[in-house]
């Protein structure tokens, strides 16, 4: 840990998200008293953590001094918990995720979808505000699709669908690329670039270290299950019924027509500046990395259902 960060504790939100499970192992190992927070209980795997159950939509960051907060919560809570922070100022950092949606939802034909994009170009905006007015150092991450820890909806979702029903579907040949990125390479990014002041007030896009189509996605995912890939073309008004109708069922409402209209998108982007200023070098995405539980999931059961069994 660098000289003036010696003593310095590190504030993490959204500790329990798929970022965070890298995180924290990650700050303890770099020398940092950690306090992670979260509305849920201190899980039995927090060994050395301090655990503050807080829900920060009512509730104050704690004013543990010196901290940096390592901020994996909603971006939209955060310009305000530091317009809150007392004086002395007790955070002297921040690393913040937003999203690369920001520039891939903008003009998404699903409502929802733009109505996240604006809370995310407010948010980074009120962020670089806040935190001009009260002289904190403040970075923003922008990953594409995270996946690693078997949390995300993206490459476990794409898994529990082929564990259900034996395939996947695709819009045409699902020939849009992707930079899926691992999360613990995002973790990673946090510990290489809070004391690199090359990264103060700025905000970096995190892609992952490969390039590759939607389908060879797919497919990896079917590797890494220990299966040989069968994928199916589905028309678009088929499929755009078949998601509708899904929607109604809990584990699919993340679910949107949109999806699909990016299934044949190139959604890519350029991380050389974050290589440039803090040396972030993501893993290519392999088949034997993605984190995948070997449980199947039943996606037509309710989830409580399945936490319950
Ligand atoms: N998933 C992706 O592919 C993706 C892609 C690009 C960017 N991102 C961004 O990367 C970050 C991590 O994404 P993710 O998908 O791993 O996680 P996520 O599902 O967005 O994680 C949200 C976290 O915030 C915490 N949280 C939510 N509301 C809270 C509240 N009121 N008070 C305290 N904690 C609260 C939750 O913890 P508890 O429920 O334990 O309180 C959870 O750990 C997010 O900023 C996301 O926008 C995600």
């Amino acid at each position: 840990m660098p000289a003036h960060f010696t003593q310095t504790i590190a504030l993490v939100t959204g500790a329990t998200n798929q970022i965070g499970h890298f995180l924290l192992p990650r700050l303890q190992a770099a020398g940092f008293r950690v306090i992670a927070i979260s509305r849920a209980p201190i899980p039995p795997s927090a060994q050395g953590i301090m655990w503050q159950q807080l829900d920060l939509n009512t509730q104050a960051l704690p004013p543990v001094a010196p901290s940096i907060l390592f901020h994996l919560a909603p971006l939209s809570l955060l310009p305000k918990l530091l317009a809150e922070l007392p004086n002395p100022l007790p955070i002297q950092r921040v690393i913040a995720f937003s999203s690369t949606s920001c520039f891939t939802k903008v003009s998404s034909s699903d409502p929802k979808e733009r109505e996240i994009v604006q809370g995310l170009n407010d948010a980074e905006l009120a962020l670089a505000k806040v935190c001009s007015e009260r002289q904190i150092a403040w970075t923003v991450f922008r990953p594409t699709l995270i996946y690693g820890a078997g949390k995300d909806k993206n490459i476990s979702f794409i898994a529990q669908f082929i564990q259900r029903f034996g395939f996947f579907p695709l819009l045409a040949g699902g020939e849009g690329l992707r930079q899926p990125v691992h999360a613990d390479d995002l973790a990673a990014a946090c510990v290489q670039a809070y004391a690199e002041e090359a990264t103060y007030n700025r905000a970096y896009n995190l892609s992952g270290g490969q390039t590759l189509s939607y389908r060879e996605m797919v497919e990896g995912v079917f590797y890494s299950l220990g299966k040989p890939p069968r994928i199916i073309s589905i028309p678009a008004q088929l499929f755009k019924l078949g998601v509708k109708i899904a929607r109604n069922l809990p584990r699919f409402q993340h679910l949107s027509p949109a999806m699909l209209d990016r299934m044949n998108q190139d959604l890519c982007f350029d991380h050389k500046p974050a290589t440039d200023d803090f040396g972030y070098r993501p893993r290519p995405f392999h088949a034997s990395d993605l984190g995948l539980s070997p449980k199947p999931v039943n996606l037509l059961r309710p989830k409580s259902k399945q936490n319950a069994g």
